[in-house]
């Protein structure tokens, strides 16, 4: 391995490397006790690039929160974030309730974000898996979380950069393997959507009333039993 700044380091990674560990913690603090953030605050914890991506990529604050304590019915209940680029909304989620988060994201230089954000910030109950996030078995989580993850193949102004390969063919494979994720899921699990995920959801999934519900966020469970008739949210 070597060693920092030597000639064998790429100079982009090592500029990398030290955002990282330069990261400012100081909302993440606030949010560990309760307290409100803004979209600013948070995002200040970001490497610059990231930050720059947060308005058209990563979850607002208030919807992180919102969804969280959706999914979150139990202690270390199991969240997953499908597509989970710097880990916003599992860090949030991670610091705002008493679930335990999982992110996976195709990727790797937001994985290497995300882990950061979570040294950095000694956020507990936080892990993230770098690769295909429908290559997954979604059967261990009893919370799924999707902000339109697959969107960057339908439209160009989606598309954070050039690494990946866009493709409607892409789009429809991914759509539908989460459709029949969702058909297989055990009963109990509940799915929070944020902008949908571009398909439809199985026949005995049914959404939710949600009090002071952000827009574009969606509540869905497969189960009578565990369906709340209404469901209140905290008042942030
Ligand atoms: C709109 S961003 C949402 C990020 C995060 N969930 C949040 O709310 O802050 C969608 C992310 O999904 C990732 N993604 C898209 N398709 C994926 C796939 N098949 N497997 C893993 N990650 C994927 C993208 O790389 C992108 O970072």
């Amino acid at each position: 391995m070597p060693e920092p700044g030597s000639r064998c380091e790429p100079a982009g990674l090592f500029r990398r490397r030290s955002q990282l560990q330069g990261m400012e913690t100081a909302a993440l603090d606030r949010l560990r006790r309760g307290l409100s953030v803004t979209d600013e605050a948070f995002d200040r914890c970001l490497p610059p690039r990231a930050r720059a991506l947060s308005a058209a990529q990563w979850t607002p604050v208030r919807v992180a929160r919102c969804a969280a304590e959706l999914l979150v019915t139990k202690p270390g209940a199991r969240v997953l974030d499908v597509g989970s680029g710097v880990g916003k909304f599992c860090v949030i989620g991670a610091l705002t309730t008493a679930g335990r988060f999982t992110g996976v994201e195709q990727r790797a230089r937001l994985v290497e974000v995300a882990r950061a954000l979570v040294r950095a910030g000694r956020i507990p109950r936080c892990t993230f898996k770098h690769g295909n996030a429908t290559d997954l078995d979604w059967n261990g989580y009893d919370g799924i979380y999707l902000y339109n993850p697959f969107a960057e193949h339908l439209f160009t102004s989606a598309r954070q950069d050039d690494s990946i390969r866009y493709g409607l063919d892409t789009y429809r494979l991914y759509v539908e393997r989460v459709e029949y994720a969702f058909a297989n899921l055990r009963p109990g699990v509940r799915v929070v959507t944020y902008h949908g995920f571009g398909g439809t959801m199985p026949d005995h999934w049914r959404t939710l009333p949600v009090a002071r519900r952000p827009d574009h966020l969606e509540f869905w469970t497969n189960t009578e039993a565990s369906a709340p008739a209404h469901v209140q949210m905290s008042p942030w």
